[in-house]
């Protein structure tokens, strides 16, 4: 989407950028010349991920194990990023952890793993770059947070979830305010259904992925690709966003709208039936 090199000279986190969306966001970054710096805690899985990325697009890739819940592990990778490219432009909350499970059944340990990977682990991220930044007085900075359409609708079945990337959205608009003073934007999206690994296999584990088909509940009758999501981000995190600022972008295929609104249970309607029912309605006005 956006020209050659729009993203040169830049460096850019993303945590949990081994797998998923993250790896896809990375990899985006790096065609358009960005350097990139991908973490989580499988250090197997990110220098793999950081070797195959390198081949596919020449750009330069620094893998770095961090539990994001952790913060001097956090700051430790601040550090190595300055170590490695001497700069850092841009911070992509991306690590998540989740799983399905009526909410009676958790544990307190159950519901504070998924807080603290999710919410924590986004504050602990933006407050160690950020402090960074507002202390060496740098500005021209983004932070995007990948949250979820349930972060305002709220969802069964994974609360913890829900309550934590509520917490990310506020946070991403608290901070647009708070500190666009020293030039640090903060942005959310919000994904629907784009297939991962990570994702798929803890939301719908074995026949669910049968017996629930999520392109259905999307009006454009399809699931995301990641390429599509790749697009957006790579917009929100270059300069052409720079007066973008404490907005959250949905890109779901219009599938939280479709559960809102209340009269769309009429898609069921044949198209053949709408004379009759026009007539019908017509005929009340007229009386
Ligand atoms: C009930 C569970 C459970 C389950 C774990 N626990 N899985 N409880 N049902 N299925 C409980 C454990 O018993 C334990 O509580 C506590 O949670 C911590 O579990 P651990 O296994 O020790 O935690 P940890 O090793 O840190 O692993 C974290 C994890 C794991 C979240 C549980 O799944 C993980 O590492 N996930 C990372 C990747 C991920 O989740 N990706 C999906 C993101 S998708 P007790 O009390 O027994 O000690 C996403 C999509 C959003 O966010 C929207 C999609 C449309
Ligand atoms: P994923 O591949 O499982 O990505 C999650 C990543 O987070 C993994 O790489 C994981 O690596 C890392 N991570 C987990 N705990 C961590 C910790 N404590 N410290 C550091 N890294 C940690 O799943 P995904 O589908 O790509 O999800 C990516 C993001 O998109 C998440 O924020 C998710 O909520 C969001 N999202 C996804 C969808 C979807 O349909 N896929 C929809 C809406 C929102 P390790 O386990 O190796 O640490």
């Amino acid at each position: 989407m956006l020209r050659e090199g729009a993203l040169k000279d830049r460096v850019i986190v993303v945590t949990g950028g081994g797998t998923g969306l993250g790896r896809s966001m990375a990899e985006a970054f790096l065609e358009l010349g960005a350097s990139v710096c991908i973490t989580s805690r499988k250090m197997e899985v990110l220098e793999t991920t950081a070797r195959e990325l390198e081949e596919a697009t020449g750009g330069k890739v620094l893998p770095v194990a961090c539990d994001i819940r952790k913060y001097a592990e956090v700051e430790a990778l601040v550090k190595a990023v300055h170590d490695r490219f001497g700069r850092c432009d841009g911070l992509v909350n991306n690590a998540a952890g989740n799983f399905i499970s009526p909410t009676e059944r958790l544990t307190s340990k159950a519901f504070e793993v998924i807080i603290d990977i999710v919410l924590m682990g986004t504050v602990n991220c933006t407050m160690a770059f950020g402090k960074h930044w507002i202390d060496a007085k740098e500005r021209d900075k983004a932070v995007l947070n990948i949250v979820t359409t349930y972060a305002w609708t709220g969802s069964g079945y994974v609360v913890p979830s829900a309550c934590a990337k509520a917490g990310v959205l506020a946070l991403t608009r608290s901070l647009a305010v708070e500190w666009a003073k020293y030039g640090i934007r903060s942005n959310a999206i919000a994904p629907g259904p784009f297939p991962t690994k990570g994702a798929w296999s803890r939301l719908l584990p074995g026949e669910l992925i049968e017996r629930f088909d999520m392109a259905k509940k999307v009006p454009l009758g399809r699931m995301g690709e990641h390429h599509e999501l790749a697009d957006l981000v790579t917009y929100l995190m270059s300069p052409f966003a720079g007066y973008i600022n404490g907005e959250v972008v949905t890109i779901d295929g219009g599938e939280w709208l479709q559960g809102a609104g209340q009269f769309n249970m009429l898609e069921a309607v044949e198209p053949g039936m709408w004379d009759a029912i026009e007539a019908m309605v017509r005929k009340v006005r007229g009386s």
